[in-house]
């Protein structure tokens, strides 16, 4: 997979979404769409920019029992999604359902990657409220290799976790990572941030960036600086 910019569409509808895009001209940016925009504007949304010639990352994050989860991808995959998610914590066949939905009359699917844990929960709630005994490493390594023994493609994580997740999978494993900020930016409510080109370094294949491109004075500015961080200066 190419190392692309992804962002984050955090709107609270169709149009403010569409307007936003409007700002990006010719060009098509890979968009991630949430639960707030998901819950707003409905599959129509997903239609519209698959319409317009974007990849679409439906970040939806599953996590139900197999069947349900297994219908429910099946109709995220006929929207014309690119790349789904779901909860590594709802198991191996919940995981294997999923990608059996996913996957289309003619064979093509999505690709479907994993959060393993969510980067705001820490050491704490790990053992104290999930009664995980294992260290958060150790737990983010075990279930991405789950969800790559599942036949899925990647997980979403931090940056810094890529690494130890390409270590235990493999380097074609994906690792798809928010928490990405400028150099000198405001990092918001992420508090374990990197640059896009420390991610690159890091070796992650798609970085995800919501407000250092959504809140920018100049938001087209923004995502081709991006881009010229993470991709490199040809492919900007
Ligand atoms: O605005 P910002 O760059 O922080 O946006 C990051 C996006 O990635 C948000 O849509 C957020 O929900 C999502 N995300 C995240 N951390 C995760 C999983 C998803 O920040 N572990």
């Amino acid at each position: 997979m190419e190392r692309d910019v992804i962002i984050a569409c955090d709107f609270a509808g169709k149009a403010e979404c569409l307007e936003f895009l409007g700002l990006f001209g010719d060009r098509r940016p890979f968009v991630k769409i949430g639960m707030e925009l998901f819950y707003a504007a409905g599959p129509e949304m997903v239609r519209a920019l698959k319409e317009r010639g974007h990849k679409v990352f439906l970040d939806l994050k599953l996590h139900d029992i197999p069947n349900t989860v297994g219908r429910a991808m099946r109709v995220l995959s006929g929207l014309g999604a690119d790349l789904c998610n779901l909860h590594a914590a709802g198991g191996s066949a919940m995981m294997r359902a999923a990608r059996e939905g996913l996957t289309r009359p003619d064979g093509t699917r999505p690709l479907l990657i994993a959060v393993t844990q969510l980067t705001s929960t820490d050491a704490r709630t790990l053992r104290d409220e999930l009664l995980i005994g294992a260290s958060m490493e150790g737990t983010v390594t075990a279930y991405a290799r789950n969800a790559a023994a599942c036949g899925l493609d990647g997980v979403v994580c931090s940056p810094l976790e890529s690494p130890a997740i390409k270590a235990a999978c493999g380097g074609g494993f994906l690792t798809v990572t928010p928490g990405v900020r400028f150099a000198g930016g405001e990092t918001g409510d992420q508090s374990r941030v990197t640059t896009p080109a420390r991610a690159r370094e890091l070796g992650s294949d798609l970085i995800v960036m919501g407000r250092p491109i959504t809140a920018a004075a100049d938001p087209a500015a923004a995502y081709v600086r991006a881009r010229r961080e993470f991709c490199g200066e040809e492919r900007a």
